[in-house]
């Protein structure tokens, strides 16, 4: 039997935030948040904080935490969340973490363990500027590390058709880093004194730290 489990995953740009969630979400019916994801859905469909959200985004800062939580807070009202989620970039701030820790502790839940995604910056650049997703399922895939089996086909959905972030070049990559290391990198020690923390080696191969990452999930929601 296992429990519903609020999972968070802590890591700078192209820690493999989105990948291992993707995975973690196959294996354990787990739903993946993540909050660029909803954002860049904001940015698409022209709303208001959409429009506010982009220019942020592309200069590699941090979208204020109002725009943030408004946004977090709609879809974990959502009634699929109930099996478990994944934060997936969220949060980023102090202020974020004590919204969460508000919003969980008002439906009765509490983080199963906030994992960090321990890479070295320099590698970062490498595995961010060669990413590409699928534009039809948003399978992730990397110019070196993961590539389709049938070149220029999907694995997932067999789609012919990839998409480049725009923020994924090697100058708002680096501001990316900056702001991750400015404000999102304490919240490592802050899960820590609540003592939901976990490290995780992110610098091995994606299906090692999937087997790491699986371990500590397997754990929380046993
Ligand atoms: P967001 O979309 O969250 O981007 P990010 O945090 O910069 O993280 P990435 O998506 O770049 O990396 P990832 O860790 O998911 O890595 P991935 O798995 O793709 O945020 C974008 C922007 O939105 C922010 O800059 C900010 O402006 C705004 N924002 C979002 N949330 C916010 C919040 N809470 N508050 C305020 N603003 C917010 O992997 C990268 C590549 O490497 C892939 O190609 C993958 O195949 C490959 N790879 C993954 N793991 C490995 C491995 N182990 N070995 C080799 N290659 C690997």
């Amino acid at each position: 039997m296992t429990k519903s489990a609020v999972l968070i995953l802590l890591g700078p740009p192209g820690a493999g935030k989105g990948t291992q969630a993707r995975m973690l979400e196959e294996k354990f019916g787990l739903v993946q948040l993540s909050t660029g994801d909803l954002l860049r859905a904001a940015v698409a469909a022209g709303t208001e904080a959409g429009k506010e959200a982009q220019a942020v985004m592309s200069a590699g800062g941090l979208v204020s935490d109002e725009i943030v939580l408004a946004i977090l807070k709609d879809r974990m009202a959502e009634p699929d969340t109930s099996r478990g989620v994944i934060l997936d970039g969220f949060p980023r701030t102090a202020g974020q973490a004590e919204a969460l820790d508000e919003l969980l502790e008002a439906q009765g839940q509490s983080i199963g363990s906030a994992i960090s995604l321990d890479v070295d910056d320099a590698a970062m650049v490498e595995r961010v500027s060669g990413r590409y997703t699928c534009a039809n399922c948003g399978e992730g895939y990397h110019d070196s590390f993961k590539q389709p089996a049938v070149a220029g086909v999907c694995d997932k959905c067999g789609s012919t058709e990839f998409k480049r972030r725009a923020d994924d070049n090697a100058e708002t990559v680096s501001a990316r880093l900056e702001s991750y290391h400015a404000q999102t990198a304490p919240l490592i020690s802050y899960y820590e004194g609540k003592g939901v923390l976990s490290r995780v080696d992110a610098m091995g191969e994606i299906d090692r730290v999937a087997a790491d990452l699986a371990a500590i999930v397997t754990q929380v929601t046993a």
